[in-house]
Formats: C-alpha cells, structure tokens, sequence
C-alpha cells in the first residue's frame, strides 16, 4: 500500500530507536554533562513496540532501522529481532557504535538482523577515544570485521566529521574501502541537541571532504543497498564505496522516505523538528490496531516539505536515534 506524504513521497522506512542509553558519549551526538535518561516504564515494552510495527508493516512501512543510543545494549534485543523477522519487512538493519558487535554478529545474522552501520569517527586510538569517551578502537575494528564475516552486509562506516578532531583522517578511513567490502560515509555535522559540541569551526563541508579525498583517485558513481540520504562513489578496483551524508550544504530532503520513533514511543515527523506524536499514550489507554494507524497517518500528513534552516532540534541524537 502506498503511504505517501502532502509531498508526494512515499515513506517506507521507519527508524526506531530501542533506547536513549549508550555506553559511548559521542561527542557529537549526546550532552556531555546532566543528560537524563529516561526511567524503565517510559520506554516501550517488546509487546508494545511489536504491536505498532505489525501496523506500521500493514500501512506500507517496509523498511525497518534499529538505532539507540546504543541498540545492542537493550536486554534480549536478539529475541526482539527474531519476532521482527516474523512480520516479514524487507529490509532489517541496525546502526551501532560496534562496540558489542564482535561477540554478537553472529548471533544478530541468526536472528534476522540484515545489515548493520558501525560509526567508526578514528583509526588513531587516542582520538577514537576523545570523541567517543571509551578505549574501544580495536573493539571496534574487530566488531566491523565479525559483521563482514557474519554476512551483515553491506557493512557501512559512519565518520562524522570535525574539522581539528579527525577530518585529517579522511584518506586513511576512505582507505578502507580499499581493503575489504566496507562502505565508508563521511557525514556533515549536524547540529542536534542543545548541549552537543557543534560549532561553526568544526564543520567540514562535503566540497572540501572530496578535495581531501583527490590523491586516492577518481570517485566513480556506484550503488550499495539501502535507502538512505547518502551519495555513493567508489575508487577504481575498490570492494567498498565511499559515500557523502551532506544535510548541511546538499539538503536531501525532497527524497526523505522516513518516520522515527523514539525510544519512550513517540513518530517523529522529521529528524529537524521537535514535534512529536505521542504513540505510548494512545497504546496505553487502550488503542488498538486503528488507533495506531490513525496517529501514523498523522505523522505523515506533519511531515515538513524540508527541514527547517535554522538551529537543530533540542533534543539530543542519543535519544532520536539519527
Ligand atoms: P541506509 O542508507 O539504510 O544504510 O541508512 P542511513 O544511512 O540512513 O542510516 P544511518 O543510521 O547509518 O545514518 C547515517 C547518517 O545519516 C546519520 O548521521 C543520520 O543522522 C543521518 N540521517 C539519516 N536519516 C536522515 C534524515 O532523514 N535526515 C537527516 N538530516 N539526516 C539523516
Ligand atoms: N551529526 C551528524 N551525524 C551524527 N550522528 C550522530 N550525531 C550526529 C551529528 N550531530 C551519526 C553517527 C551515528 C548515526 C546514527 O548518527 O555517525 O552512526
Ligand atoms: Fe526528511 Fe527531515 Fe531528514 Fe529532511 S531533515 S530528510 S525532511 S527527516
């Protein structure tokens, strides 16, 4: 069935975050200081998300994105995604900062997981570990490679970059699509959250990321599975891509395909808007399959043409999900 927006385009993708803890503290994602995390009975319970999604499935939803925080640190998020497998979507993916992947990739393909997206900000221990707050590197590394090996792919490469932090890094991470199939993004800071770090002087533009990349050779159209707002090159003879995530100086939203859902159950029209539909309400005071339906078909008609210019949303990526 054809779920389309005032827009015109049709949203298929739905991206749900399973919680706002994570073990990492981005800087670019959470608050650094007095971040409160939402209390247990505030977030959704297994039945509850399932409830929704089998209706979100129905109304032309085909796509699913599991995103957190930290996803896998949800208790039984395996049996979460076995149930999942059972409502048929086409797509399963996961986002995940890759620190729990190496000991749980596999388990993850068993129980219906896709693919996943593995934030991975530095190859440089040190500064893996200012920007994420954690010695994890080398867990990490071997979490990307457990998924390649676990048959999660495409495995895709989330840089966010910061001009000072890591931007001198790109050739070195664009460089690992060179070795393995791993399909490298680099992402345009985006201002979310009101106590993030961003700041005019760490953003690197996607021009200047592309110039950074020239010595490596000439970026050559290409095309990896998935739906998402990135532009997808490769470099002659490379098993993996390099891709540009630029919402700041090439806004995608007239392609946008999605809704969010947070973590405690509210639709998210747009990542850049701070309205909410507050979904938990309606399941806990009784509302059934219609009354589901009904508050999705309202996220939709909410949608924005486009995000709005200025600021960013006030609440942090930690608990959007992305
Ligand atoms: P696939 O293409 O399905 O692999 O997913 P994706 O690239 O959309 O997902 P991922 O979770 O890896 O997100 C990568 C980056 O894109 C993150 O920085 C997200 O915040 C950003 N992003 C995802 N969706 C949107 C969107 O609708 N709007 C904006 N502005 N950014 C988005
Ligand atoms: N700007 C751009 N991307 C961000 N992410 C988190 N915070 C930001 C931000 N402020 C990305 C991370 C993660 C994905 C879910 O969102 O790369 O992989
Ligand atoms: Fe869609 Fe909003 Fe993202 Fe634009 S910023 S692509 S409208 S969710």
């Amino acid at each position: 069935m054809a779920f389309k927006d005032p827009f015109g385009r049709q949203i298929n993708y739905l991206r749900v975050s399973l919680t706002d803890r994570c073990n990492f503290r981005c800087r670019y994602c959470r608050p650094q200081k007095n971040f409160n995390w939402l209390p247990p009975e505030a977030i959704l319970s297994y039945e509850e998300l399932l409830t929704i999604l089998s209706v979100a499935r129905k109304l032309g939803i085909s796509r699913l994105r599991l995103t957190g925080g930290e996803p896998l640190i949800r208790r039984e998020v395996l049996r979460l995604l076995e149930r999942l497998a059972d409502l048929g979507f086409e797509d399963l993916a996961l986002t995940t900062n890759g620190f729990f992947l190496a000991q749980m990739a596999q388990d993850l393909k068993t129980a219906g997981l896709k693919r996943v997206n593995v934030s991975l900000d530095s190859l440089n221990p040190q500064t893996f570990k200012e920007i994420t707050g954690v010695d994890g590197l080398k867990q990490v590394l071997r979490g990307l490679f457990a998924a390649l090996e676990a048959g999660l792919s495409p495995v895709k490469v989330n840089v966010v970059v910061m001009r000072g932090v890591n931007h001198k890094e790109i050739p070195a991470l664009a460089s690992l699509s060179l070795k393995a199939p791993f399909h490298i993004r680099f992402i345009e800071f985006m201002p979310i959250g009101e106590e993030t770090s961003w700041a005019e002087n760490l953003f690197v533009p996607e021009e200047e990321i592309r110039h950074l990349l020239e010595d490596l050779g000439p970026l050559e159209p290409a095309i990896v599975r998935g739906t998402g707002p990135a532009k997808v090159f490769r470099l002659p003879g490379a098993p993996g891509t390099i891709g540009f995530i630029s919402s700041q100086s090439h806004a995608f939203c007239h392609r946008c395909n999605r809704l969010r859902l947070t973590p405690e159950g509210h639709l998210r029209p747009c990542l850049f808007s701070d309205q909410e539909i507050d979904l938990r309400t309606v399941l806990r005071s009784g509302g059934g399959e219609e009354e589901i339906a009904f508050a999705f078909r309202k996220a939709l008609r909410a949608k924005p043409a486009s995000r709005t210019r200025e600021g960013g949303p006030h609440r942090s990526m930690t608990s959007i999900g992305g």
